[in-house]
């Protein structure tokens, strides 16, 4: 088959399958020695694994199941009041627009989504975020965007925040592994982000990461044993569940280094992706989502009429008929009545991939 869809779920090595298996195994082995006295160590260690990977201090980050998790549990332990402003983008994850939306009905506040033009042609949408934070209470920010995997330029809307005095919670789904991520300097409140996407960790494995003043007030997604003690404890205390997708964060980091690290896989992605953008975009004469400097190993075009109908079914539709008739799996996503087609590159990939992408939509289009 031809799996162009990294991005929505990752892909675990079976290295790190059977690390996860060894894990539960262990567990089922002996319970009381695995979850009394081997499970915190071991938590605390993959946990500062991941700190070191993304650029921050252990103390500063805690192991969560998803990127939705993450923002769940800042978006919970903020006081949001009537008439107070929840800002985002247009673009935010639909997931993440329900968990803002749930906050503001249960208090009276409402949701403002800055609409960021697509293709990005200009930075005119950053002067209109600057406008909707005046006086907003919290603020969700994408880093990689979903549907058109575009990378934000989040250092400036973090300074826009800043600039209002707007708490910024950043989504980083996609970014650990996919861009060189250093989370501390990046200065923002709170950022959560994915290892199950770019880093190729079992699912369910994240993180949240939170500026000290506010690490105290964040509740986790369970209370129980930890309760009152340090806010990574309570984290990490979710009650007898399987936990072996986190204590397999070294396995997986041991992968990337045993083929060359992340970095140089990074670079193979990026370079890939650009070529394959370049191929559908001489192809089929499509418009890329975003300039080159704002796409990494994700990249998305606008996909013609001729294609497909620019509604939810027609992109089920050419999805189904992509995987059935061709063995092409990509997401084609509608996005303000328009459909955009997203391909990512991982190491698995190469250009024929692609190739078999043109090809079928070039048939598709003439039949
Ligand atoms: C921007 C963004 N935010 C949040 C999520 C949710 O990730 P998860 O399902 O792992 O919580 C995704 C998933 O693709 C995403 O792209």
């Amino acid at each position: 088959m031809h799996f162009l869809n990294h991005g929505s779920f990752g892909a675990t090595p079976l290295v790190v399958q059977e690390e996860q298996s060894r894990i539960r195994a262990q567990m089922e082995a002996q319970p009381i020695r695995f979850f009394v006295r081997h499970l915190p160590g071991a938590l605390s260690h993959s946990a500062a694994l991941v700190a070191e990977l993304v650029g921050a201090r252990p103390e500063d980050l805690v192991l969560v199941d998803n990127a939705t998790a993450g923002v769940n549990a800042v978006l919970r332990s903020i006081q949001v009041g009537e008439g107070d402003r929840l800002v985002t983008l247009s673009h935010v994850y639909p997931a993440v627009r329900n968990s803002m939306r749930a906050i503001a009905a249960r208090s009276g506040a409402s949701v403002v989504e800055v609409r960021l033009p697509c293709p990005v042609l200009d930075d005119a949408w950053l002067e209109e975020l600057d406008q909707a934070l005046v006086g907003a209470r919290v603020a969700v920010l994408d880093h990689v965007t979903s549907a058109t995997g575009l990378v934000l330029p989040i250092q400036a809307m973090i300074a826009l925040c800043r600039k209002h005095g707007v708490p910024v919670l950043v989504d980083g789904a996609h970014a650990p592994g996919l861009l060189p991520l250093q989370v501390q300097a990046l200065g923002a409140d709170w950022y959560t982000g994915n290892l199950h996407k770019w880093v190729c960790a079992p699912k369910g494995t994240a993180f949240l990461w939170a500026a000290p003043p506010l690490q105290g007030s964040l509740q986790p997604p369970v209370v129980g044993h930890a309760y009152g003690q340090d806010w990574r404890q309570t984290f990490h205390t979710l009650g007898t569940r399987d936990y072996s997708n986190w204590l397999s964060v070294p396995a997986v980091l041991d992968f990337w280094r045993s083929i060359g690290g992340l970095e140089r896989a990074r670079e193979h992605n990026d370079d890939l992706a650009s070529q394959a953008m370049s191929l559908l975009q001489d192809g089929l004469g499509v418009q890329a989502a975003g300039p080159q400097q704002m796409r990494a190993a994700m990249a998305a075009f606008l996909l013609p009429q001729s294609i497909a109908s620019a509604t939810p079914q027609g992109s089920l539709e050419l999805n189904d008929l992509l995987w059935e008739k061709y063995r092409i799996e990509v997401p084609i996503t509608p996005h303000e009545g328009r459909l955009w087609l997203r391909i990512s590159a991982q190491l698995y990939n190469e250009l024929d991939d692609y190739r078999a992408l043109l090809s079928a939509l070039v048939a598709i289009q003439g039949e």
